[in-house]
């Protein structure tokens, strides 16, 4: 049985052994890459950037557009941005009004992001080619596999995993079948075990229960991920499981 740790409100960098991981990292390579998949505005790839000094941000997501991908954000703070580079320029503004990082110099980060930063929009994970990417050390998949039937998430988290450099992170998040915004009858149908469809906009989510996540975790650490910590059930207001938050590092180079 998996042992759990619960948390209401996190912040994934908040989590001791992930700043000390991440600080590893990025201090025992040149330049580490990102990969943040169904990233939307990469905000936690900026902060991964920005805080720990992770260089290069890959980003992919299904949705077509820049300016789509803003439309969905809905954060205020993006409501003047145009480019991707605007975007970073608001959230280094933010950054920069909080004591953790005053010390950094926001406008060379800004200066130097452009070339440092691509997004694969209007692709799916499912069917990405990996090979457009040169290295990953990083990868970022925060509620975005619930969106991708069972079987491929599987196949695509072990093609990431093979993908991974030696020492680099798997940084996952899982929406988990107690989530009742994804399984109210009133707007949803159920299709199969943890299957439910939007009525309205037809979209399919695929939400894992205790059991699925521990299998899936078995298999991430079968492919050589060594977890930094006990998994994390994300709670809500009323004490149900919304999501479970996984990190481990690539510790085996399979062959
Ligand atoms: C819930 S949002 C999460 C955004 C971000 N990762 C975060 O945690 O703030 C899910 C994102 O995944 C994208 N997405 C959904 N299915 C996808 C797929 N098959 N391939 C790539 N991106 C996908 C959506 O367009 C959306 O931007």
């Amino acid at each position: 049985m998996l042992r759990y740790q619960y948390l209401k409100f996190y912040s994934i960098f908040q989590i001791p052994e992930l700043r000390e991981e991440i600080g590893k990292l990025t201090n025992s390579k040149n330049e580490t890459t990102v990969f943040d998949i169904g990233c939307g505005i990469p905000t936690f790839s900026f902060e991964l950037r920005n805080l720990f000094g992770v260089k290069k941000i890959v980003g992919i997501d299904r949705i077509k557009t820049f300016i789509e991908l803003l439309g969905f954000n809905k954060n205020p703070l993006f409501y003047n941005a145009e480019t991707i580079h605007d975007c970073y320029r608001c959230h280094v503004r933010l950054l920069m009004n909080q004591s953790e990082i005053t010390s950094l110099k926001g406008a060379e980060f800004i200066d130097s992001f452009e070339n440092d930063v691509k997004l694969f929009l209007g692709e799916s994970i499912e069917d990405f080619n990996l090979k457009r990417i040169d290295n990953i050390d990083i990868v970022l998949a925060l509620n975005i596999f619930h969106f991708v039937k069972f079987d491929s998430a599987r196949r695509r988290i072990k093609d990431l995993i093979c993908k991974l450099e030696e020492s680099g992170l798997l940084i996952i998040e899982v929406n988990h079948l107690d989530n009742s915004s994804f399984t109210n009858p009133v707007y949803t149908t159920k299709l199969d075990e943890g299957v439910y469809e939007h009525n309205k906009i037809k979209q399919r989510v695929y939400l894992y229960d205790d059991n699925r996540i521990e299998n899936l975790i078995n298999e991430i650490e079968a492919l050589g991920i060594k977890r930094l910590f006990d998994p994390i059930k994300i709670i809500n207001e009323s004490e149900n499981v919304n999501s479970v938050f996984f990190c481990g590092k690539k510790s085996v180079v399979l062959v």
